[in-house]
C-alpha cells in the first residue's frame, strides 16, 4: 500500500550516527528518501554514555531528515547492539484440546506465550522473540504447524534480551531528543534485512557487523536465527593500537589506517610504503605497509577468534558457519575476507546493503547496512504502534500469519 508516512531507522554507532528515511511506493516497496550521517559522540561500544551529547547528535541527524523530506518524524526505529545483547533459547509446549485437533493461530500464540514466560534476571529486557522451530507430537523441524493435526505443539524460540539500563538510557536519549514513539530493534536483525539473502539464512551463515566500538553477530540455520551476540571490540581498537605504537595523532592514524591498512600479510605489496607526515617537532617517517599490517592483523585476528570461541562455547559454530558475511565499516579493511576465512575455515564475503529503490550508490557500502536495514526491517513488519499492539496485530490480523514463513518474519 502506498504510504506517505516516513519510516525512519536510526543507527547510533560509536563512530557515526546514521538515520535513514524511507516511504512505501504504490506496490508496497521501500523507497529510500534520505540518509543523514553525523560523527557520533556520547556513545561507547554501542551504549549511550552521555545522554545530553548523544541526544544532540540524534536531534541533528533526525532534523536533517525532517528538513530534507519536509515531513515531521513521528516514529523512530532505533538500533540497539553491544556485548549486552544475548539470545536465550526457550520452549513453549501446549496441548491441542479442540475436537478436531487442528492447530490454529491461537495455539501458536499460546505456545509463544508459554515460551516467553521463562524467568529472566531482573536486569534483562526482552527485545524480540524469534521463532526457531515448531514440533507437532514430537516431530521436529516443522515450519508451518497451522492446519496440521496434532495433540501437542512445541515452539522453540530465541529470545533476544538486552541490559535493562542500556535499553533505558537509549530510550531516554531518543525521548529527550523529542521523539517519544520509538522502537528498539536489535541491530543484527536490521543487518540481516540489508545484507543476508534467504539462501544464506537457510544454509547456515554467520553475519558479523565489524563496527567501530563493537562487533555484533547473528547466526542463521534453516532460515531461523540460532545465535545472537556481540563483543566490545572493533575498528577503534585497531586505531588505538596504531596510535600507541606509531605515536601519532588519532585522526592522522585513522586516515592512514583507512587508506593503507591491511589485515592479511599475504596481500602486502613489498613496494608499498606509507609516509607519516611531520607532527609537532618530529620529522616525517616512511614505513613499509607490512609494518602497519603487523599491528593490525593480530588485533583483527584476536577479535575474530573471540567471536569464534563464543560460537564454539554455545555449540552453534558448526550450525552457523557454512559461510560468513562481514558488514559494518570495519569490514572494509583489506584482507578481512582472507583472514576471516582462515580463522573460521569457511568462505567469507563482504556484505553491503542490497540495492533498494532510491538508495544512492555511495550508500551501497557496509557501513550503512544497519541504517538501511532498520528501515527495511520496519517496512517489512509495517508496524507503527507499540510492541504489544504490534504483536496483537501480527497475530490476529487476517492473512498475516497464513504461512509460517510469515511467522518467522513477523514474530520478531
Ligand atoms: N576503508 C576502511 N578500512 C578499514 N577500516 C575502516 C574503513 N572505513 C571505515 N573503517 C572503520 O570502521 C569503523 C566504523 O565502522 P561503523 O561506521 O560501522 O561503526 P559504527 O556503526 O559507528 O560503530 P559501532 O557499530 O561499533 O557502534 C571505524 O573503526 C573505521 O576505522
Ligand atoms: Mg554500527
Amino acid at each position: 500500500m502506498p504510504s506517505d508516512r516516513l519510516i525512519v531507522g536510526l543507527d547510533i554507532g560509536s563512530v557515526h550516527v546514521r538515520a535513514a528515511a524511507a516511504k512505501l511506493d504504490q506496490s508496497g516497496e521501500v523507497r529510500i528518501v534520505h540518509i543523514s550521517e553525523q560523527p557520533s559522540q556520547g556513545v561507547r561500544s554501542g551504549s549511550v554514555v552521555n545522554i545530553e551529547t548523544a541526544m544532540n547528535i540524534v536531534q541533528q541527524a533526525v532534523e536533517e531528515i525532517e528538513l530534507e523530506t519536509g515531513r515531521e518524524v513521528s516514529q523512530i526505529n532505533v538500533g540497539i547492539a553491544g556485548a549486552h545483547i544475548e539470545g536465550v533459547i526457550s520452549e513453549g509446549v501446549v496441548g491441542i484440546s479442540r475436537k478436531d485437533n487442528e492447530i490454529q493461530r491461537t495455539d501458536v500464540a499460546r505456545s509463544l506465550d508459554v515460551a516467553r514466560s521463562i524467568d529472566l534476571p531482573l536486569d534483562r529486557e526482552v527485545l524480540h522473540t524469534l521463532v526457531q522451530d515448531f514440533s507437532v507430537d514430537g516431530r521436529k523441524g516443522i515450519r508451518d504447524p497451522i492446519d496440521m493435526i496434532g495433540h501437542r505443539l512445541e515452539t522453540k524460540v530465541l529470545m533476544v534480551t538486552g541490559d535493562v539500563t542500556a535499553c533505558q538510557n537509549l530510550r531516554k536519549c531518543i525521548t529527550r531528543a523529542g521523539y517519544t514513539e520509538q522502537r528498539l530493534v536489535a541491530q543484527q536483525l536490521a543487518d540481516t534485512e540489508a545484507v543476508l539473502t534467504q539462501e544464506e539464512r537457510e544454509i547456515g551463515t554467520l553475519l558479523i557487523n565489524f563496527g567501530g566500538g563493537m562487533c555484533n553477530m547473528i547466526g542463521y540455520r534453516r532460515g531461523a536465527p540460532v545465535y545472537i551476540g556481540g563483543i566490545s571490540l572493533g575498528g577503534n581498537d585497531i586505531t588505538s593500537d596504531l596510535v600507541y605504537i606509531l605515536n601519532k595523532p588519532h585522526d592522522l592514524v585513522e586516515q592512514i589506517k583507512q587508506e593503507h591498512g591491511c589485515c592479511c600479510e599475504d596481500l602486502i605489496d613489498e613496494e608499498h610504503h606509507v609516509t607519516l607526515p611531520p607532527v609537532g617537532g618530529w620529522p616525517s617517517v616512511r614505513i613499509p605497509q607490512r609494518e602497519l599490517c603487523k599491528i593490525i592483523e593480530p588485533r583483527v585476528a584476536e577479535t575474530l577468534t573471540i567471536m569464534k570461541t563464543m560460537l564454539q562455547r554455545r555449540r552453534v559454530f558448526d550450525q552457523v558457519c557454512s559461510g560468513i558475511v562481514c558488514t559494518g565499516g570495519g569490514a572494509m579493511m583489506p584482507g578481512m575476507v582472507e583472514l576471516a576465512s582462515h580463522i573460521f575455515g569457511a568462505p567469507v564475503r563482504i556484505g553491503a546493503p542490497r540495492e533498494v529503490e532510491g538508495l544512492d550508490e555511495r550508500y551501497l557500502n557496509p557501513a550503512y547496512a544497519t541504517a538501511v536495514g532498520l528501515v527495511l526491517y520496519a517496512a517489512k513488519r509495517g508496524r507503527k504502534s507499540t510492541p504489544r499492539q504490534e504483536k496483537q496485530t501480527a497475530e490476529y490480523k487476517g492473512g498475516m500469519l497464513k504461512r509460517m514463513k510469515h511467522l518467522f518474519e513477523v514474530l520478531f
